[in-house]
Protein backbone atom coordinates (compact mmCIF):
# COMPACT_ATOMS: atom_id res chain seq x y z
CA UNK A 1 0.00 0.00 0.00
CA UNK A 2 2.81 2.31 1.17
CA UNK A 3 4.06 4.12 -2.33
CA UNK A 4 5.85 7.43 -3.13
CA UNK A 5 3.40 10.01 -4.93
CA UNK A 6 5.05 12.53 -7.57
CA UNK A 7 3.02 16.12 -7.23
CA UNK A 8 2.79 16.85 -11.21
CA UNK A 9 2.38 20.45 -10.61
CA UNK A 10 2.67 21.60 -14.31
CA UNK A 11 -0.05 24.15 -16.06
CA UNK A 12 0.03 22.17 -19.35
CA UNK A 13 -0.89 18.33 -20.16
CA UNK A 14 2.15 18.67 -23.10
CA UNK A 15 4.37 19.85 -20.01
CA UNK A 16 3.26 16.85 -17.56
CA UNK A 17 3.34 14.22 -19.99
CA UNK A 18 6.67 14.89 -21.35
CA UNK A 19 7.90 15.06 -17.90
CA UNK A 20 5.99 11.42 -16.98
CA UNK A 21 7.65 10.08 -20.79
CA UNK A 22 10.72 10.42 -19.08
CA UNK A 23 9.30 7.54 -16.67
CA UNK A 24 8.86 5.13 -19.39
CA UNK A 25 12.12 3.11 -18.61
CA UNK A 26 10.80 2.68 -15.12
CA UNK A 27 10.31 -0.42 -13.54
CA UNK A 28 7.82 0.96 -11.13
CA UNK A 29 5.54 2.99 -12.71
CA UNK A 30 4.38 6.28 -10.41
CA UNK A 31 1.51 7.41 -8.41
CA UNK A 32 0.95 10.81 -10.03
CA UNK A 33 -0.98 13.49 -7.77
CA UNK A 34 -2.58 16.47 -10.00
CA UNK A 35 -3.50 19.10 -8.47
CA UNK A 36 -5.22 22.30 -9.10
CA UNK A 37 -3.14 23.91 -11.78
CA UNK A 38 -2.82 21.06 -14.11
CA UNK A 39 -6.63 20.22 -13.67
CA UNK A 40 -7.66 23.94 -14.02
CA UNK A 41 -5.24 24.43 -17.31
CA UNK A 42 -5.46 21.23 -19.18
CA UNK A 43 -9.13 20.13 -17.71
CA UNK A 44 -10.43 16.83 -16.79
CA UNK A 45 -9.14 14.81 -20.31
CA UNK A 46 -5.44 15.27 -18.39
CA UNK A 47 -6.73 12.68 -15.53
CA UNK A 48 -7.96 10.15 -18.65
CA UNK A 49 -4.90 10.98 -20.32
CA UNK A 50 -2.68 9.77 -17.65
CA UNK A 51 -4.86 6.80 -16.21
CA UNK A 52 -4.91 5.15 -20.19
CA UNK A 53 -0.93 5.13 -19.31
CA UNK A 54 -1.47 3.45 -16.18
CA UNK A 55 -0.99 5.51 -13.61
CA UNK A 56 -2.62 5.42 -10.30
CA UNK A 57 -3.81 9.07 -9.46
CA UNK A 58 -5.11 11.22 -6.54
CA UNK A 59 -6.75 14.15 -7.72
CA UNK A 60 -5.80 17.18 -5.47
CA UNK A 61 -8.17 19.49 -5.60
CA UNK A 62 -9.18 20.20 -1.65
CA UNK A 63 -12.90 20.64 -1.80
CA UNK A 64 -14.57 22.88 0.55
CA UNK A 65 -17.85 24.37 0.01
CA UNK A 66 -21.54 24.06 1.67
CA UNK A 67 -21.79 20.28 1.63
CA UNK A 68 -24.86 20.26 -1.39
CA UNK A 69 -22.14 21.53 -3.78
CA UNK A 70 -19.43 19.24 -2.43
CA UNK A 71 -21.83 16.12 -2.79
CA UNK A 72 -22.70 16.90 -6.44
CA UNK A 73 -18.98 17.49 -7.34
CA UNK A 74 -17.52 14.75 -5.92
CA UNK A 75 -20.04 12.65 -8.02
CA UNK A 76 -18.41 14.20 -10.98
CA UNK A 77 -15.05 13.60 -9.77
CA UNK A 78 -16.07 10.10 -9.30
CA UNK A 79 -16.57 9.12 -12.77
CA UNK A 80 -12.82 10.38 -13.59
CA UNK A 81 -12.11 6.87 -11.87
CA UNK A 82 -8.91 8.00 -9.83
CA UNK A 83 -7.77 6.25 -7.33
CA UNK A 84 -7.57 8.89 -4.67
CA UNK A 85 -8.86 12.84 -3.46
CA UNK A 86 -9.61 15.09 -1.35
CA UNK A 87 -11.92 18.02 0.77
CA UNK A 88 -10.63 20.77 3.45
CA UNK A 89 -11.39 19.58 7.14
CA UNK A 90 -12.36 22.61 7.81
CA UNK A 91 -15.40 22.25 5.85
CA UNK A 92 -16.95 20.42 8.94
CA UNK A 93 -17.98 17.16 9.44
CA UNK A 94 -21.48 17.15 7.81
CA UNK A 95 -19.38 18.73 4.26
CA UNK A 96 -17.46 15.33 4.71
CA UNK A 97 -20.21 13.01 5.08
CA UNK A 98 -21.53 14.99 1.86
CA UNK A 99 -18.38 14.37 0.27
CA UNK A 100 -18.34 10.39 0.75
CA UNK A 101 -21.72 10.00 -0.28
CA UNK A 102 -21.12 11.71 -3.45
CA UNK A 103 -17.90 10.01 -4.25
CA UNK A 104 -19.42 6.53 -4.07
CA UNK A 105 -20.41 5.12 -7.07
CA UNK A 106 -24.22 2.77 -7.56
CA UNK A 107 -22.13 -0.08 -7.01
CA UNK A 108 -20.32 0.79 -3.55
CA UNK A 109 -17.32 1.32 -5.00
CA UNK A 110 -14.88 4.35 -4.60
CA UNK A 111 -12.09 6.25 -4.84
CA UNK A 112 -9.62 6.48 -0.80
CA UNK A 113 -11.03 9.87 0.21
CA UNK A 114 -8.83 12.24 2.60
CA UNK A 115 -8.77 15.17 4.21
CA UNK A 116 -6.71 18.27 4.84
CA UNK A 117 -6.15 19.38 8.06
CA UNK A 118 -3.48 22.08 8.31
CA UNK A 119 -1.68 23.03 5.17
CA UNK A 120 2.07 22.05 5.76
CA UNK A 121 2.94 26.06 4.52
CA UNK A 122 0.93 27.05 7.75
CA UNK A 123 2.80 28.06 10.58
CA UNK A 124 1.20 27.75 14.18
CA UNK A 125 2.10 31.46 14.26
CA UNK A 126 -0.03 31.97 11.40
CA UNK A 127 -2.82 30.02 12.16
CA UNK A 128 -3.10 31.97 15.56
CA UNK A 129 -2.44 35.36 14.02
CA UNK A 130 -4.24 35.38 10.97
CA UNK A 131 -6.59 32.49 11.42
CA UNK A 132 -7.12 33.24 14.95
CA UNK A 133 -7.09 29.56 15.70
CA UNK A 134 -5.96 29.74 19.37
CA UNK A 135 -5.59 25.74 19.44
CA UNK A 136 -1.72 24.69 18.97
CA UNK A 137 -1.07 22.73 15.86
CA UNK A 138 -0.82 19.26 16.80
CA UNK A 139 -4.36 19.48 18.79
CA UNK A 140 -5.92 21.20 15.93
CA UNK A 141 -4.17 18.57 13.84
CA UNK A 142 -5.49 15.98 16.32
CA UNK A 143 -8.93 17.10 15.93
CA UNK A 144 -9.31 17.77 12.41
CA UNK A 145 -8.48 13.97 11.58
CA UNK A 146 -10.92 12.64 14.38
CA UNK A 147 -13.11 14.79 12.21
CA UNK A 148 -12.24 13.33 9.11
CA UNK A 149 -12.50 9.66 10.92
CA UNK A 150 -16.15 10.22 11.91
CA UNK A 151 -16.97 11.65 8.67
CA UNK A 152 -15.66 8.12 7.87
CA UNK A 153 -12.95 9.23 5.66
CA UNK A 154 -10.38 7.22 4.97
CA UNK A 155 -7.39 9.39 6.57
CA UNK A 156 -5.79 13.14 6.24
CA UNK A 157 -3.44 14.97 4.66
CA UNK A 158 -1.12 16.03 7.23
CA UNK A 159 3.05 17.15 7.43
CA UNK A 160 5.36 13.69 8.58
CA UNK A 161 5.91 15.45 11.64
CA UNK A 162 2.07 14.64 12.79
CA UNK A 163 1.99 11.10 11.31
CA UNK A 164 2.53 8.84 14.00
CA UNK A 165 0.40 11.19 16.48
CA UNK A 166 -2.63 11.56 13.46
CA UNK A 167 -1.97 6.99 13.82
CA UNK A 168 -2.24 7.26 17.50
CA UNK A 169 -5.74 8.98 17.71
CA UNK A 170 -7.55 7.93 14.55
CA UNK A 171 -6.30 4.21 14.45
CA UNK A 172 -2.82 2.46 12.04
CA UNK A 173 -4.86 1.89 9.52
CA UNK A 174 -6.14 5.75 9.01
CA UNK A 175 -3.82 7.17 6.32
CA UNK A 176 -1.58 9.65 6.68
CA UNK A 177 -0.99 11.14 3.03
CA UNK A 178 2.55 13.51 3.97
CA UNK A 179 3.75 16.28 1.81
CA UNK A 180 6.17 18.63 3.01
CA UNK A 181 8.85 16.12 1.79
CA UNK A 182 12.79 17.41 1.14
CA UNK A 183 16.02 15.83 0.58
CA UNK A 184 18.25 16.15 3.73
CA UNK A 185 20.21 18.21 0.88
CA UNK A 186 17.74 19.85 -0.48
CA UNK A 187 16.25 23.24 -0.62
CA UNK A 188 12.66 23.72 2.21
CA UNK A 189 10.94 26.10 -0.78
CA UNK A 190 8.01 27.56 0.84
CA UNK A 191 7.29 24.45 2.96
CA UNK A 192 7.31 25.23 7.04
CA UNK A 193 6.81 21.38 8.52
CA UNK A 194 9.42 19.21 6.42
CA UNK A 195 10.95 15.30 6.76
CA UNK A 196 12.99 13.69 4.31
CA UNK A 197 11.45 10.10 2.83
CA UNK A 198 13.55 8.05 5.51
CA UNK A 199 12.20 9.77 8.26
CA UNK A 200 8.79 10.15 6.78
CA UNK A 201 8.71 6.12 6.80
CA UNK A 202 9.69 5.69 10.30
CA UNK A 203 7.40 7.95 11.40
CA UNK A 204 4.43 6.11 9.81
CA UNK A 205 3.48 7.89 6.64
CA UNK A 206 1.59 5.77 4.06
CA UNK A 207 1.87 7.85 1.50
CA UNK A 208 4.92 10.52 0.79
CA UNK A 209 4.19 13.58 -1.84
CA UNK A 210 6.58 14.60 -3.46
CA UNK A 211 7.00 17.78 -5.93
CA UNK A 212 10.08 20.12 -6.57
CA UNK A 213 12.81 17.70 -4.91
CA UNK A 214 11.56 15.35 -8.11
CA UNK A 215 10.18 17.63 -10.56
CA UNK A 216 12.86 20.52 -10.66
CA UNK A 217 15.64 18.05 -10.02
CA UNK A 218 18.17 17.97 -13.02
CA UNK A 219 17.65 13.93 -13.00
CA UNK A 220 13.77 14.07 -12.26
CA UNK A 221 13.86 9.95 -12.58
CA UNK A 222 17.27 9.53 -10.07
CA UNK A 223 15.35 11.52 -7.61
CA UNK A 224 12.37 9.94 -7.69
CA UNK A 225 14.20 6.34 -7.34
CA UNK A 226 16.28 7.85 -4.70
CA UNK A 227 12.48 8.57 -2.83
CA UNK A 228 11.42 4.89 -3.27
CA UNK A 229 14.94 3.78 -1.88
CA UNK A 230 14.41 6.19 1.12
CA UNK A 231 10.77 5.55 1.81
CA UNK A 232 10.13 1.97 0.78
CA UNK A 233 13.44 0.88 1.80
O1 LIG B 1 6.94 20.82 -4.35
P1 LIG B 1 6.46 20.24 -3.05
O2 LIG B 1 7.12 18.92 -2.68
O3 LIG B 1 6.49 21.25 -1.91
O4 LIG B 1 4.93 19.89 -3.34
C1 LIG B 1 4.04 19.48 -2.33
C2 LIG B 1 2.71 19.20 -2.94
O5 LIG B 1 1.82 18.78 -1.91
C3 LIG B 1 2.07 20.40 -3.61
O6 LIG B 1 1.37 19.91 -4.76
C4 LIG B 1 1.08 20.93 -2.58
O7 LIG B 1 -0.06 21.49 -3.18
C5 LIG B 1 0.68 19.65 -1.85
N1 LIG B 1 0.22 19.81 -0.46
C6 LIG B 1 1.00 20.40 0.51
N2 LIG B 1 0.51 20.51 1.80
C7 LIG B 1 -0.70 20.05 2.10
C8 LIG B 1 -1.49 19.45 1.11
C9 LIG B 1 -0.98 19.34 -0.17
O8 LIG B 1 2.11 20.79 0.25
N3 LIG B 1 -1.13 20.09 3.35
Amino acid sequence: MKDVIIACDFSGSGEVLDFLDGFSGCERKPFVKIGMELFYGAGPDIVRQIKMRGHRIFLDLKLHDIPNTVRKTMKVLSALDVDMTNVHAAGTIDMMKAALEGLTRPDGTRPLLIAVTQLTSTSEERMRNELLISAGMNETIAQYAMNAGTAGLDGVVCSPLEAAMVKERCGKDFLAVTPGIRFADSAADDQVRIMTPQKARLTGSDFIVVGRPITAAEDPVAAYQRCVTEFLG
